[in-house]
């Protein structure tokens, strides 16, 4: 059974299935800034919309006897380098998709990998050397220079796709264009959710994305555009911005939101019998950003150039709040203590 994103009619999947096979004959879902010309065959006038495909195809159909080609040709061969728990969250969505998932870490997670479905390498000789399409870099903000650097890229293919997820973007952005061969590609990601918010599905979850740079070749554009289909496909609001533009918005929102969370985490905020909805989710915002790693909190404000006017922001408009209660309270005591002098 097809399952159509785009609200496609079924004479217009019909005549695409019918259509000569091509290898990277799918498109990015309509959300997306995709070339037609990327995926196009030779021929083909219009643009091919996204096609979801269950894996719930029944035999008797006749498109289902197509499927397993059309299968075969949306899957990636992915390397997660940095297998954490982020690396590890990713990991999940990109095997139950049926993408041959790969990993490489500094610590040995080889058991975690066998009971997700994904192959684990002590050894990055060994990982390159399988010629991942797509190279994830899901490794700690501060040490995505020297993970890098410490890959052996010569035992890569020549233009393997490189895609970071960090939650920082103008810095990965300029490391890989500083380090990368330029015939690598490279895609600068933000999935803006993590193992607890996207816990249930990534459903209106936002996914925020920069091509940085993608060969000119439909194979090139193809595979980028595939991978960002992982994540159109789950659902998530895609959005195609700069990575400056990414920070600027992130030192406004995320930041604010890690510090104000921690802030709180300080005041060590109990339950009350008489919790409000307001004070319950400030309880859920402490409890989130808690959850999170000091080490990424630190990288939000060190390698966010945008991070230090937030802060110095946030702590004026802190004192303004205050210096506004207290000078209407002196007022108040003011008025009492000269009227009753008058008395
Ligand atoms: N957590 C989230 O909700 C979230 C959401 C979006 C994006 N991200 C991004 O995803 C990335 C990973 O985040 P995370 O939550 O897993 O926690 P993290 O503390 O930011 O990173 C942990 C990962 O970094 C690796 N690592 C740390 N120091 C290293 C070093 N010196 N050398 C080599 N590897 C090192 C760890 O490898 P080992 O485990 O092998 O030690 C682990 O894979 C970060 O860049 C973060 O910004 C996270």
């Amino acid at each position: 059974m097809l399952n159509l994103k785009s609200g496609l009619s079924s004479s217009t999947v019909k005549g695409f299935l019918a259509a000569p096979k091509h290898p990277t004959s799918f498109a990015y879902s309509a959300r997306s800034s995709l070339s037609c010309q990327a995926f196009a065959p030779p021929r083909r006038p219009h643009c091919r919309p996204f096609i979801r495909i269950r894996a719930t195809a029944q035999p008797s159909d006749p498109e289902a006897q197509i499927h397993p080609q059309l299968e075969r040709s949306t899957k990636l061969k992915i390397a997660i380098v940095g297998f954490g728990n982020f690396g590890q969250f990713l990991a999940k969505t990109f095997v139950h998709q049926g993408h041959v998932v790969q990993a490489f870490s500094r610590t040995d997670y080889s058991e975690t990998a066998r009971n997700l479905g994904v192959s684990f390498f002590k050894d990055p000789h060994d990982l390159c050397e399988e010629h991942p399409e797509v190279i994830v870099l899901s490794t700690s903000i501060t040490s995505t220079e020297s993970v890098l650097e410490s890959l052996p890229l010569q035992r890569l293919k020549r233009n393997t796709l490189f895609v970071d997820v960090l939650s920082v973007k103008e810095f990965p952005k300029k490391v890989f264009l500083k380090l990368l061969p330029p015939e690598f590609d490279i895609l600068c990601t933000h999935p803006m959710f993590g193992p607890e918010s996207g816990k249930d599905g990534w459903e209106g979850l936002t996914f925020v994305y920069e091509k940085v740079r993608v060969g000119n070749h439909r194979d090139r554009i193809g595979r980028c555009d595939q991978f960002l289909q992982i994540f159109a496909h789950e659902g998530c609001d895609m959005k195609e911005m700069s990575c400056e533009e990414h920070d600027r918005y992130a030192a406004g929102s995320q930041f604010i939101t890690h510090t104000v969370g921690r802030v709180l985490g300080k005041l060590g905020l109990q339950a009350t019998p008489i919790n409000t909805k307001g004070y319950e989710s400030l309880l859920k915002l402490v409890e989130n950003t808690q959850g999170d790693s000091y080490d990424l909190y630190y990288a939000l404000f060190l390698y966010n150039l945008n991070a230090i006017e937030e802060l110095e922001k946030l702590e004026m408009a802190f004192e303004s709040v205050k210096n506004q209660l207290l000078s209407q309270l002196h007022e108040v005591l003011r008025k009492q203590l000269f009227n009753s002098e008058d008395e």
